[in-house]
């Protein structure tokens, strides 16, 4: 059979060449034919009878060929035929041939060919390959590639595959997707143009870094969702891409959308913020209180201190003040009757410190009654004008919503007057006070001198004065607190303000800075309409002489002053030391007393006692009580009329001991 081939290719004639070149086509497996195109002549190596499926001693005509082609590939393989007789192209194609055995193999069969002079197709040689394995391959390939298509198509995140330039190379649908795009658009698409401008600088910055490091990267950023133009936070993924040589080759990339987890990440933060300022809040709310706490506390421990110095104090008073109105009738010469009217002054002085001291305990008897706050300021104006100087200008502005309060008017006004004096001495001399009412609503007290929340008629007194630091706003209700030198301030007038607002039921508030001047304001509860004055004073009864008087009380020297002037204004005491003796003195019979004068505070048992043992022995029996300091509510239980106040004057004891009698 081989000796009927010409093989073109070879170059060489010489036998070994032949040789070697047949050895070398069989060994490759290559079948070698040639076509007497006319004659339909077909000659074949072993090789290519093998490729049929045919053993080398069987024969293989040109006919058994053409039926050997799967029927399939019969047209296609006429149309390559004609496609190379006619046209002139070489014959080149791959089509599967059937085996005698039924088998299927793909050959792939190439040739050159021969023609005549007019262009007829006289001859080919060709050579035929079995390509079975290859196609085989080239389908596992193909379909292995279709899979991952459909894989990817079905991820519901967008993918990509990029080639060293960083071109892409495929993109899944949910990619085009998210694009809005189609395939070949998707690829070429600048995904810069649908970065967040806050992420772009970093995120190229980023990627140019990750292709470059040639290690798997990843990148957080928001970008521009086509379908509904949303930002949406993506983290991409991308890993290298190794060629067979073990060459870069690219990447490939994933991306989620992380927009939820960013979102419920921020929310986290955000709670844990908000916890984080409540919780800063409700300490700082805990401070406050405490603070408020410890300094309410101490201003009611100097209360009740000094409610006892005053206490002791008036009594001493009432020595002092009872016994040198007596020496001043008796005093023999002027110069006598000078010194002793210092000695009052002084004393008198005393007196008024120790109202202060009880205003500030708010154990000072109060009368309070609906006053009305514009009509007094406007009657104080002069004498603020007088007490603060010319150099200084009173300014009101009095709303006439501000109606009446309801206070003690006597002490409502020093308090007035306390206010301008400090705002005098913050102002040294020159500026502007300016006196307002109004009415106020206020919520819970934020500190211990506020008032408890509710409506108010409010007064208050601003200055255009050095103002206050914060340490000296910290203690300026104190008792004897002052910045004021030595013999200038007592400290006790802010104490006084403090003590008449709150025994009145409301509180004060300073609002006030360094440099900045300062604002006391008064909050009163608000009274009824004013009823117009009625002169309740009545004409004191001169005369109490020949009084009958029961003397009560525990403080000897006390008790030995009244004794005295009572016996100067000529009534007859009978002394008694306590509540016993009293009773005693009363049950031992003889003259009656007209009228018993008790103290109220007394141990043991108390003057409001006393009185309930007297009114059973003696019913009707007029009581007037004596006190310096007794308990608020122990007062107010007590008849107006009933009670006078430590120190006393005789003049006043005499009118009181008259006035009693009477009712
Ligand atoms: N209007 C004000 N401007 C600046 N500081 C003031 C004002 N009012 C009071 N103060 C400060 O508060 C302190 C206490 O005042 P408070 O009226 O209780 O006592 P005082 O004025 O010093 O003495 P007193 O009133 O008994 O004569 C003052 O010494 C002063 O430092
Ligand atoms: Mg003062």
């Amino acid at each position: 059979v081989s000796e009927s081939l010409s093989v073109p290719i070879a170059e060489a004639h010489s036998p070994t060449g032949e040789a070697a070149l047949r050895a070398a086509l069989e060994a490759g497996g290559v079948g070698v034919w040639e076509l007497d195109v006319p004659n339909r002549r077909l000659s074949v190596s072993d090789v290519c009878k093998g490729h049929f499926g045919r053993r080398p001693s069987e024969a293989f005509t040109y006919d058994d060929f053409e039926s050997s082609v799967h029927p399939d590939d019969r047209e296609r393989r006429m149309q390559a035929r004609a496609d190379s007789f006619e046209r002139g192209r070489d014959y080149d194609i791959e089509l599967r041939v059937v085996w005698p055995d039924g088998s299927v193999h793909w050959l792939l069969i190439r040739a050159k060919i021969e023609r005549e002079a007019a262009g007829r197709p006289l001859r080919m040689t060709g050579v035929s390959l079995n390509v079975t394995d290859r196609r085989a391959a080239q389908e596992a390939l193909r379909e292995s590639e279709e899979r991952f298509r459909l894989i990817a198509d079905s991820a519901p995140v967008p993918m990509w595959i990029t080639e060293p330039g960083g071109s892409r190379r495929f993109v899944n649908k949910a990619y085009k997707e998210f694009l809005g795009l189609s395939f070949e658009d998707s690829c070429a698409f600048d995904w810069r143009t649908i970065l967040h401008p806050d992420d772009r600088e970093r995120i190229v910055r980023e990627s140019i870094a990750g292709e470059a490091s040639l290690q798997p990267f990843s990148l957080e950023a928001r970008y521009r969702r086509a379908q509904d133009a949303h930002w949406r936070w993506m983290r991409s993924t991308s890993q290298p891409r190794w060629g067979p040589l073990g060459e870069h080759v690219g990447f490939i990339g994933v991306a989620h959308d992380i927009t939820e987890a960013k979102q419920a990440q921020a929310d986290l933060q955000r709670i844990n913020e908000l916890l984080e300022e409540r919780v800063a809040a409700a300490l700082a709310q805990k401070e406050e209180a405490e603070t408020a706490l410890r300094q309410a506390q101490r201003l009611e421990a100097i209360g009740q201190l000094t409610s006892g110095v005053a206490h002791d104090f008036n009594n001493l008073l009432t020595v002092i003040l009872g016994n040198l109105e007596r020496l001043e009738r008796g005093a023999r010469d002027a110069a006598e009757q000078r010194r002793l009217s210092m000695m009052r002054e002084a004393a008198d002085r005393g007196a008024k410190l120790t109202a202060q001291l009880l205003a500030f305990s708010r154990q000072q008897r109060l009368e309070p009654r609906s006053v009305e706050v514009n009509a007094t300021v406007e009657r104080l104006r002069e004498l603020l004008q007088s007490s603060v100087g010319g150099a200084v200008r009173v300014e009101t502005r009095l709303e006439s919503a501000a109606g009446c309060a309801l206070v003690d008017p006597t002490q409502f006004e020093l308090v007035l007057l306390n206010l301008a004096i400090n705002a005098r001495d913050a102002m040294e001399g020159a500026g502007v006070l300016t006196v307002e009412t109004g009415r106020a609503s206020l919520g819970p007290p934020q500190r211990p001198e506020h008032p408890p929340a509710g409506d108010y008629v409010q007064v208050s007194v601003a200055d255009t004065g050095c103002g206050m630091s914060p340490a000296v706003l910290e203690r300026a209700f104190e008792p004897f607190f002052t910045t004021k030198g030595l013999g200038r301030g007592s400290g006790l007038g802010l104490s006084q303000v403090l003590g008449l607002a709150k025994q009145s039921g409301g509180g004060v508030r300073i609002d006030s800075a360094p440099g900045d001047g300062a604002r006391v304001t008064l909050y009163l509860p608000p009274g009824p309409q004013a009823a117009a004055e009625d002169d309740k004073d009545r004409p004191p009864s001169a005369s109490v002489a020949g009084l009958r008087v029961l003397l009560v009380d525990d403080d000897p020297a006390v008790r030995e002053t009244a004794a005295a002037t009572l016996a100067d204004l000529g009534c007859h005491v009978v002394e008694a030391p306590g509540g016993e003796a009293a009773l005693q003195a009363l049950k031992a019979g003889g003259e009656p007393p007209d009228i018993a004068l008790l103290d109220l505070a007394m141990p043991e048992m108390n003057g409001a006692d006393l009185a309930r043992r007297i009114h059973e022995l003696r019913p009707g029996l007029p009581i007037l009580f004596v006190t310096g300091h007794a308990d608020a509510a122990m007062l107010n239980a007590i008849e107006d009329a009933a009670v006078i106040r430590k120190p006393f004057t005789s003049a006043e004891l005499a009118a009181r001991l008259a006035a009693s009698k009477r009712t």
